[in-house]
Protein backbone atom coordinates (compact mmCIF):
# COMPACT_ATOMS: atom_id res chain seq x y z
CA UNK A 1 0.00 0.00 0.00
CA UNK A 2 1.34 3.21 -1.08
CA UNK A 3 1.92 6.05 1.58
CA UNK A 4 0.91 10.06 0.83
CA UNK A 5 4.29 12.19 0.33
CA UNK A 6 4.86 15.59 -0.07
CA UNK A 7 5.75 16.40 -3.75
CA UNK A 8 5.83 20.34 -3.03
CA UNK A 9 4.34 23.17 -1.04
CA UNK A 10 4.09 27.21 -1.11
CA UNK A 11 2.28 29.88 0.97
CA UNK A 12 1.23 33.60 0.29
CA UNK A 13 0.49 35.80 2.70
CA UNK A 14 -1.12 39.45 1.91
CA UNK A 15 0.94 42.39 1.27
CA UNK A 16 0.09 44.68 4.22
CA UNK A 17 1.94 43.97 7.02
CA UNK A 18 0.44 44.87 10.44
CA UNK A 19 2.78 45.82 13.56
CA UNK A 20 1.50 45.42 16.94
CA UNK A 21 1.97 49.61 17.60
CA UNK A 22 -0.68 49.87 14.85
CA UNK A 23 -3.20 47.81 16.34
CA UNK A 24 -3.51 50.26 19.14
CA UNK A 25 -5.68 52.61 16.63
CA UNK A 26 -8.11 49.90 17.18
CA UNK A 27 -7.61 48.33 21.11
CA UNK A 28 -6.23 49.45 24.35
CA UNK A 29 -3.24 47.24 24.12
CA UNK A 30 0.50 47.61 23.35
CA UNK A 31 3.29 45.65 21.79
CA UNK A 32 5.45 45.00 24.92
CA UNK A 33 2.20 42.56 25.89
CA UNK A 34 1.29 41.14 22.99
CA UNK A 35 5.19 40.30 22.11
CA UNK A 36 5.12 38.68 26.12
CA UNK A 37 2.17 37.17 25.96
CA UNK A 38 1.78 35.68 22.41
CA UNK A 39 5.30 35.90 20.42
CA UNK A 40 3.34 38.07 17.96
CA UNK A 41 5.17 41.02 16.03
CA UNK A 42 3.53 41.46 13.22
CA UNK A 43 0.92 39.76 11.38
CA UNK A 44 -0.23 40.23 7.34
CA UNK A 45 -4.01 41.27 6.63
CA UNK A 46 -5.58 41.48 3.52
CA UNK A 47 -7.00 45.15 1.89
CA UNK A 48 -10.49 44.97 3.07
CA UNK A 49 -12.94 43.31 0.19
CA UNK A 50 -10.37 43.09 -2.08
CA UNK A 51 -8.74 39.23 -1.55
CA UNK A 52 -10.76 36.63 0.07
CA UNK A 53 -8.99 33.68 1.38
CA UNK A 54 -9.00 31.28 -1.66
CA UNK A 55 -7.25 34.42 -3.55
CA UNK A 56 -4.55 33.45 -1.15
CA UNK A 57 -4.80 29.82 -1.88
CA UNK A 58 -4.43 30.91 -5.38
CA UNK A 59 -1.19 32.10 -4.83
CA UNK A 60 0.15 29.62 -2.67
CA UNK A 61 -1.17 26.75 -4.92
CA UNK A 62 0.54 28.53 -7.67
CA UNK A 63 4.00 28.20 -6.23
CA UNK A 64 3.60 24.83 -5.14
CA UNK A 65 2.75 23.60 -8.55
CA UNK A 66 5.70 25.86 -10.40
CA UNK A 67 8.00 23.94 -7.59
CA UNK A 68 6.65 20.48 -8.48
CA UNK A 69 6.89 21.49 -12.64
CA UNK A 70 2.78 20.44 -12.23
CA UNK A 71 0.14 22.09 -14.28
CA UNK A 72 -2.89 22.41 -12.22
CA UNK A 73 -4.70 20.05 -14.97
CA UNK A 74 -2.53 17.49 -13.34
CA UNK A 75 -4.04 17.56 -9.71
CA UNK A 76 -7.14 15.02 -8.62
CA UNK A 77 -8.79 16.64 -5.95
CA UNK A 78 -8.57 19.57 -4.00
CA UNK A 79 -8.95 19.34 0.33
CA UNK A 80 -9.63 23.28 1.31
CA UNK A 81 -8.85 23.62 5.15
CA UNK A 82 -10.52 26.83 5.99
CA UNK A 83 -12.95 28.64 9.60
CA UNK A 84 -13.16 31.95 7.48
CA UNK A 85 -14.47 30.50 3.96
CA UNK A 86 -15.07 32.83 1.28
CA UNK A 87 -18.80 32.50 1.54
CA UNK A 88 -20.90 30.18 4.03
CA UNK A 89 -21.66 28.21 1.02
CA UNK A 90 -20.83 26.75 -0.72
CA UNK A 91 -17.04 25.99 0.10
CA UNK A 92 -14.02 27.89 -0.81
CA UNK A 93 -12.45 24.45 -2.58
CA UNK A 94 -14.90 25.35 -5.32
CA UNK A 95 -13.78 28.66 -6.13
CA UNK A 96 -10.04 27.95 -5.92
CA UNK A 97 -10.84 25.37 -8.66
CA UNK A 98 -12.80 28.04 -10.24
CA UNK A 99 -9.58 30.08 -10.23
CA UNK A 100 -7.63 26.98 -11.43
CA UNK A 101 -9.71 26.38 -13.73
CA UNK A 102 -9.74 22.32 -13.32
CA UNK A 103 -13.26 21.99 -13.77
CA UNK A 104 -14.56 18.47 -12.49
CA UNK A 105 -12.43 17.17 -9.95
CA UNK A 106 -13.81 17.28 -6.55
CA UNK A 107 -13.73 19.67 -4.05
CA UNK A 108 -13.66 19.40 -0.22
CA UNK A 109 -14.09 21.73 2.51
CA UNK A 110 -12.31 20.98 6.06
CA UNK A 111 -14.16 22.63 8.54
CA UNK A 112 -11.63 22.25 11.83
CA UNK A 113 -10.29 25.54 12.70
CA UNK A 114 -7.05 25.16 13.12
CA UNK A 115 -6.60 21.25 13.42
CA UNK A 116 -7.74 21.92 9.67
CA UNK A 117 -4.80 21.06 7.95
CA UNK A 118 -3.71 17.90 10.00
CA UNK A 119 -7.68 16.57 9.57
CA UNK A 120 -7.27 17.09 5.90
CA UNK A 121 -4.02 14.86 5.52
CA UNK A 122 -5.38 12.52 7.67
CA UNK A 123 -8.49 12.11 4.60
CA UNK A 124 -5.21 12.99 2.18
CA UNK A 125 -3.28 9.78 3.22
CA UNK A 126 -6.10 7.86 3.21
CA UNK A 127 -7.18 8.63 -0.18
CA UNK A 128 -4.39 8.27 -1.45
CA UNK A 129 -2.77 4.60 0.54
CA UNK A 130 -6.47 3.64 -1.18
CA UNK A 131 -5.51 4.84 -4.40
CA UNK A 132 -8.72 6.94 -4.84
CA UNK A 133 -6.61 10.27 -6.26
CA UNK A 134 -2.88 10.68 -6.79
CA UNK A 135 -2.54 14.48 -6.58
CA UNK A 136 -3.73 16.22 -3.73
CA UNK A 137 -3.64 19.50 -3.18
CA UNK A 138 -3.93 20.30 0.34
CA UNK A 139 -4.75 23.42 1.20
CA UNK A 140 -5.05 25.78 4.85
CA UNK A 141 -5.85 29.15 3.99
CA UNK A 142 -7.56 31.90 6.07
CA UNK A 143 -9.07 36.00 6.35
CA UNK A 144 -9.27 36.85 9.86
CA UNK A 145 -8.59 40.65 9.35
CA UNK A 146 -12.21 41.50 8.33
CA UNK A 147 -14.32 39.56 10.52
CA UNK A 148 -12.03 41.06 13.88
CA UNK A 149 -14.20 42.87 16.83
CA UNK A 150 -12.76 46.10 16.42
CA UNK A 151 -14.64 47.32 19.41
CA UNK A 152 -13.00 46.65 22.97
CA UNK A 153 -14.62 43.20 23.68
CA UNK A 154 -12.38 42.03 20.46
CA UNK A 155 -9.04 42.99 21.86
CA UNK A 156 -7.81 39.10 23.50
CA UNK A 157 -8.60 37.91 19.95
CA UNK A 158 -7.57 40.66 17.52
CA UNK A 159 -4.21 40.92 18.33
CA UNK A 160 -4.05 37.24 17.48
CA UNK A 161 -5.21 36.68 14.16
CA UNK A 162 -3.17 36.88 10.43
CA UNK A 163 -4.14 36.23 7.10
CA UNK A 164 -2.84 33.53 5.57
CA UNK A 165 -2.56 30.75 2.95
CA UNK A 166 -0.17 27.26 2.96
CA UNK A 167 -0.65 24.20 0.76
CA UNK A 168 0.77 20.92 -0.13
CA UNK A 169 0.73 18.73 -3.05
CA UNK A 170 1.02 15.18 -2.03
CA UNK A 171 0.99 12.26 -3.68
CA UNK A 172 1.97 8.02 -3.05
CA UNK A 173 5.03 6.73 -2.60
CA UNK A 174 5.98 3.28 -2.53
CA UNK A 175 9.07 4.03 -0.60
CA UNK A 176 9.21 2.05 3.07
CA UNK A 177 11.19 5.21 4.14
CA UNK A 178 9.02 8.35 3.96
CA UNK A 179 5.66 9.60 3.54
CA UNK A 180 3.00 10.15 6.03
CA UNK A 181 3.44 7.30 8.59
CA UNK A 182 0.18 7.74 10.61
CA UNK A 183 -1.89 10.95 11.71
CA UNK A 184 -3.65 10.79 15.28
CA UNK A 185 -7.22 12.86 15.09
CA UNK A 186 -9.61 14.02 18.22
CA UNK A 187 -12.43 16.00 18.95
CA UNK A 188 -14.28 16.38 22.17
CA UNK A 189 -17.06 19.09 21.50
CA UNK A 190 -17.70 19.40 25.33
CA UNK A 191 -15.85 22.38 24.90
CA UNK A 192 -17.48 23.67 22.07
CA UNK A 193 -18.69 27.10 23.12
CA UNK A 194 -15.09 27.93 24.71
CA UNK A 195 -13.41 29.24 21.29
CA UNK A 196 -16.48 29.35 18.94
CA UNK A 197 -18.22 32.24 16.62
CA UNK A 198 -21.94 32.16 17.72
CA UNK A 199 -23.93 33.71 14.78
CA UNK A 200 -24.96 33.44 12.10
CA UNK A 201 -26.85 30.12 13.18
CA UNK A 202 -29.33 27.86 11.61
CA UNK A 203 -29.03 26.20 14.59
CA UNK A 204 -30.57 29.68 15.75
CA UNK A 205 -34.07 31.84 14.70
CA UNK A 206 -33.47 34.31 13.28
CA UNK A 207 -29.97 32.94 12.04
CA UNK A 208 -29.00 36.82 13.16
CA UNK A 209 -30.62 39.64 14.25
CA UNK A 210 -30.00 43.06 14.27
CA UNK A 211 -29.89 42.95 18.53
CA UNK A 212 -27.12 40.10 17.72
CA UNK A 213 -24.95 42.45 15.86
CA UNK A 214 -25.37 44.95 18.70
CA UNK A 215 -24.02 42.32 20.69
CA UNK A 216 -21.10 41.62 18.88
CA UNK A 217 -22.76 37.48 18.32
CA UNK A 218 -21.25 37.57 15.07
CA UNK A 219 -17.51 37.75 16.59
CA UNK A 220 -15.19 35.13 17.31
CA UNK A 221 -14.77 34.31 21.49
CA UNK A 222 -12.45 33.01 23.45
CA UNK A 223 -11.86 32.13 27.08
CA UNK A 224 -7.86 32.45 26.45
CA UNK A 225 -6.86 30.47 29.64
CA UNK A 226 -9.34 27.76 29.34
CA UNK A 227 -8.41 27.08 25.98
CA UNK A 228 -4.29 27.59 26.82
CA UNK A 229 -4.59 24.89 29.07
CA UNK A 230 -6.16 22.62 26.72
CA UNK A 231 -4.51 23.13 24.38
CA UNK A 232 -0.52 22.38 25.81
CA UNK A 233 -2.06 18.79 27.65
CA UNK A 234 -4.08 18.16 24.11
CA UNK A 235 -0.92 18.53 21.93
CA UNK A 236 1.47 16.58 24.39
CA UNK A 237 -1.13 13.89 24.46
CA UNK A 238 -1.26 13.85 20.68
CA UNK A 239 2.39 14.12 19.79
CA UNK A 240 3.24 11.26 22.12
CA UNK A 241 0.36 9.24 21.00
CA UNK A 242 2.09 9.53 17.18
CA UNK A 243 5.44 8.86 18.49
CA UNK A 244 4.03 5.88 20.84
CA UNK A 245 2.24 4.79 17.73
CA UNK A 246 5.77 3.87 16.27
CA UNK A 247 7.53 2.97 19.15
CA UNK A 248 9.14 6.33 19.50
CA UNK A 249 9.73 8.78 21.72
CA UNK A 250 10.79 12.96 21.76
CA UNK A 251 14.61 11.74 21.39
CA UNK A 252 13.57 10.92 17.86
CA UNK A 253 11.89 13.63 16.70
CA UNK A 254 14.00 15.43 14.34
CA UNK A 255 11.69 18.90 13.78
CA UNK A 256 8.44 19.43 15.35
CA UNK A 257 6.19 22.22 13.99
CA UNK A 258 2.99 22.93 16.10
CA UNK A 259 -0.03 24.81 15.14
CA UNK A 260 0.99 28.70 16.05
CA UNK A 261 -1.65 30.31 18.05
CA UNK A 262 0.90 31.49 21.25
CA UNK A 263 4.22 31.07 21.87
CA UNK A 264 3.79 30.66 25.13
CA UNK A 265 1.98 27.39 24.21
CA UNK A 266 4.64 26.12 22.25
CA UNK A 267 7.45 26.99 24.63
CA UNK A 268 5.64 24.92 27.17
CA UNK A 269 5.04 22.01 25.54
CA UNK A 270 8.79 21.94 23.98
CA UNK A 271 9.79 22.03 27.63
CA UNK A 272 7.42 19.01 28.15
CA UNK A 273 9.04 17.05 25.59
CA UNK A 274 12.29 18.30 26.60
CA UNK A 275 13.38 19.37 22.87
CA UNK A 276 16.31 21.29 21.83
CA UNK A 277 15.61 25.02 20.39
CA UNK A 278 16.80 23.44 17.08
CA UNK A 279 14.12 20.91 16.98
CA UNK A 280 11.00 23.44 17.14
CA UNK A 281 10.30 25.85 14.62
CA UNK A 282 7.64 28.70 15.04
CA UNK A 283 7.06 31.75 13.13
CA UNK A 284 4.16 33.25 15.26
CA UNK A 285 6.63 36.29 15.52
CA UNK A 286 5.85 37.01 11.94
CA UNK A 287 2.48 35.70 11.01
CA UNK A 288 0.58 36.02 13.83
CA UNK A 289 -2.46 32.95 14.05
CA UNK A 290 -3.10 31.84 10.30
CA UNK A 291 -5.20 28.89 12.01
CA UNK A 292 -5.14 26.63 8.99
CA UNK A 293 -2.80 28.13 7.44
CA UNK A 294 0.18 27.51 10.10
CA UNK A 295 1.49 24.37 9.80
CA UNK A 296 1.43 24.83 6.12
CA UNK A 297 3.26 27.89 6.50
CA UNK A 298 5.92 26.77 8.75
CA UNK A 299 6.56 23.45 6.51
CA UNK A 300 7.10 25.51 3.58
CA UNK A 301 9.52 28.30 5.59
CA UNK A 302 11.27 24.56 6.93
CA UNK A 303 11.53 23.03 3.22
CA UNK A 304 12.55 26.36 1.68
CA UNK A 305 15.23 27.25 4.29
CA UNK A 306 17.03 23.25 4.25
CA UNK A 307 15.14 22.52 8.15
CA UNK A 308 13.53 19.71 6.56
CA UNK A 309 15.85 17.45 4.47
CA UNK A 310 15.20 14.01 2.80
CA UNK A 311 14.74 11.82 5.86
CA UNK A 312 13.55 14.43 8.51
CA UNK A 313 11.03 12.70 11.18
CA UNK A 314 9.15 15.08 11.04
CA UNK A 315 6.12 16.11 13.91
CA UNK A 316 2.92 17.84 13.43
CA UNK A 317 0.84 18.74 16.00
CA UNK A 318 -2.42 21.48 16.39
CA UNK A 319 -5.04 22.05 18.90
CA UNK A 320 -8.10 24.43 18.01
CA UNK A 321 -11.70 25.42 18.50
CA UNK A 322 -14.10 22.64 18.97
CA UNK A 323 -12.12 21.70 20.63
CA UNK A 324 -9.99 19.26 18.18
CA UNK A 325 -6.56 18.51 18.08
CA UNK A 326 -3.96 15.88 16.51
CA UNK A 327 -0.72 15.13 15.33
CA UNK A 328 1.13 13.59 12.14
CA UNK A 329 3.93 12.01 12.05
CA UNK A 330 5.91 12.38 8.85
CA UNK A 331 9.00 11.23 7.56
CA UNK A 332 10.68 13.74 4.79
O1 LIG B 1 -5.74 28.98 17.74
C1 LIG B 1 -6.70 28.34 18.51
C2 LIG B 1 -6.24 28.09 19.89
N1 LIG B 1 -6.03 29.34 20.58
C3 LIG B 1 -5.20 29.37 21.58
O2 LIG B 1 -4.59 28.37 21.87
C4 LIG B 1 -5.08 30.65 22.37
C5 LIG B 1 -4.98 30.32 23.84
N2 LIG B 1 -4.96 31.47 24.72
C6 LIG B 1 -3.98 32.43 24.69
O3 LIG B 1 -3.13 32.41 23.86
C7 LIG B 1 -3.98 33.46 25.78
O4 LIG B 1 -4.96 33.13 26.76
C8 LIG B 1 -4.23 34.92 25.28
C9 LIG B 1 -3.03 35.41 24.48
C10 LIG B 1 -5.48 34.98 24.46
C11 LIG B 1 -4.38 35.85 26.48
O5 LIG B 1 -3.22 35.79 27.29
P1 LIG B 1 -3.35 35.55 28.86
O6 LIG B 1 -1.99 35.58 29.38
O7 LIG B 1 -4.13 34.29 29.06
O8 LIG B 1 -4.14 36.80 29.32
P2 LIG B 1 -5.54 36.88 30.08
O9 LIG B 1 -6.68 36.59 29.14
O10 LIG B 1 -5.46 36.10 31.34
O11 LIG B 1 -5.57 38.41 30.43
C12 LIG B 1 -4.58 39.01 31.26
C13 LIG B 1 -4.82 40.50 31.27
C14 LIG B 1 -6.27 40.88 31.50
O12 LIG B 1 -6.28 42.05 32.27
P3 LIG B 1 -6.52 42.01 33.86
O13 LIG B 1 -7.85 41.35 34.03
O14 LIG B 1 -5.39 41.19 34.41
O15 LIG B 1 -6.50 43.44 34.25
C15 LIG B 1 -6.78 41.18 30.13
O16 LIG B 1 -7.86 42.07 30.12
O17 LIG B 1 -4.46 41.04 29.97
C16 LIG B 1 -5.57 41.79 29.48
N3 LIG B 1 -5.57 41.68 28.01
C17 LIG B 1 -4.88 42.52 27.23
N4 LIG B 1 -4.10 43.55 27.50
C18 LIG B 1 -3.52 44.19 26.48
C19 LIG B 1 -6.21 40.78 27.23
N5 LIG B 1 -5.94 41.01 25.93
C20 LIG B 1 -5.12 42.07 25.91
C21 LIG B 1 -4.49 42.78 24.88
N6 LIG B 1 -3.71 43.83 25.19
N7 LIG B 1 -4.65 42.45 23.59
Amino acid sequence: MPRAEFISTGFYVPERVVTNDELRQWWDTSDQWIRERTGIKQRYWVEPGKQGGSDLALEATRMALERADMDASELDCIIYATLSPDYFFPGSGVYLQRKLGVFGIPALDIRNQCTGFLYGLAVADAWIRTRQYRRILLVGAEVHSTGLDFGPAGRDLGVLFGDGAGVAILGPTDADDRGVLSTHLFADGRYAELLWCESDASARFPRISHQDLDEGRQYARMQGREVFKHAVARMMESVLAALGAHGLGPGDVDLLIAHQANLRINEVVQRQLDLRDDRVYNNIDRYGNTTAATIPIAIDECVQSGRLRRGTLLVLTAFGSGFTWGSALVRW
